[in-house]
């Protein structure tokens, strides 16, 4: 989409994906500078890893704590958190008001913390947040206490406990890679404890209909895909990269061909 992107606005860019090992990114983000990049997205598994080695971090992004869009700016590299923003644009987009509604939150990684940041800043009455490393759901749930004044929760990313608090959701949002690229794994989600009033969105965009959309869709309920996040975060990062406005229907486009 970003290609498609710099094609219609007329620069001679290009957008490519590196797969960077853990071990490896300090490395890779001195490249960044080194290589002479324009900017760069950060995804699974560095957007929180990322931040100390960045020079300056967009206050937004130092709140939510996680990092997906570099800019090289005067050859500092400055963070930034676009998935926020596009989180909040598609929810629009679907017509969801978090506002008073009790929220689940599966995984509590860089992309969780922008979802659930932004659900506690929008006025979700209460969020759960559900992780297969429970320590981590209850280091996000210590530090969303800075985002607003809501009752938050940290589970096991497990069936009893999510069995348990589903009658009282809402809309169950899911950040995990669970599902991405077509790969196995189920999450522990009981189809017989969805109910039609439940919205369920699922981060994930390829394949742009998961297990978990599917079973949704198969009880009545309402079921979003990650595609306009993936979407609007790259807009706003193509912004932040060019200082220009993104061509949203062309990258639409490009985004259902691909996907
Ligand atoms: P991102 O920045 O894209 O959110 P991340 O920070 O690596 O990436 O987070 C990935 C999330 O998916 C985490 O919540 C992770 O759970 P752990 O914290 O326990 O690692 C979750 N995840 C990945 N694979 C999973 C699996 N097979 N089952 C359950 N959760 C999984």
């Amino acid at each position: 989409m970003h290609n498609a992107a710099f094609k219609v606005l007329g620069l001679d860019w290009v957008y490519l994906a590196f797969n960077v090992e853990p071990q490896w990114l300090p490395d890779a983000v001195v490249g960044i500078r080194a290589l002479g990049f324009k900017g760069v997205n950060v995804t699974i598994p560095h957007k929180e890893a990322i931040l100390p080695l960045l020079d300056e971090i967009d206050p937004l992004a130092k709140l939510i704590g996680a990092v997906n869009t570099v800019v090289v700016k005067e050859g500092k590299l400055v963070g930034y958190n676009t998935d926020a923003s596009g989180f909040w644009r598609s929810l629009k987009e679907e017509g969801v008001d978090p506002q008073g509604k009790e929220a689940l939150v599966l995984g509590a990684g860089g992309a969780a913390r922008a979802v659930a940041f932004t659900l506690v800043e929008r006025g979700c009455s209460k969020l759960y947040i559900a992780n297969r490393t429970y320590n981590r759901a209850q280091e996000l749930a210590e530090a969303l206490k800075e985002a607003g004044p809501v009752s938050i929760e940290p589970l096991p990313l497990e069936e009893g406990p999510l069995s348990t608090i589903l009658p009282e959701v809402d809309l169950i949002v899911n950040t995990t890679s669970v599902g991405m690229g077509g790969k196995g794994g189920e999450l522990p989600l009981r189809a017989d404890k969805l109910e039609a009033r439940h919205i369920v969105y699922d981060l994930v965009y390829n394949p742009p209909s998961t297990k978990l959309l599917e079973m949704a869709r198969s009880k009545g309920c309402r079921a979003i895909s990650g595609l306009s996040m993936l979407l609007y975060q790259g807009a706003e990062a193509l912004t932040l990269w060019t200082g220009r406005e993104a061509p949203i229907e062309v990258m639409k486009q490009v985004l259902e061909e691909l996907l």
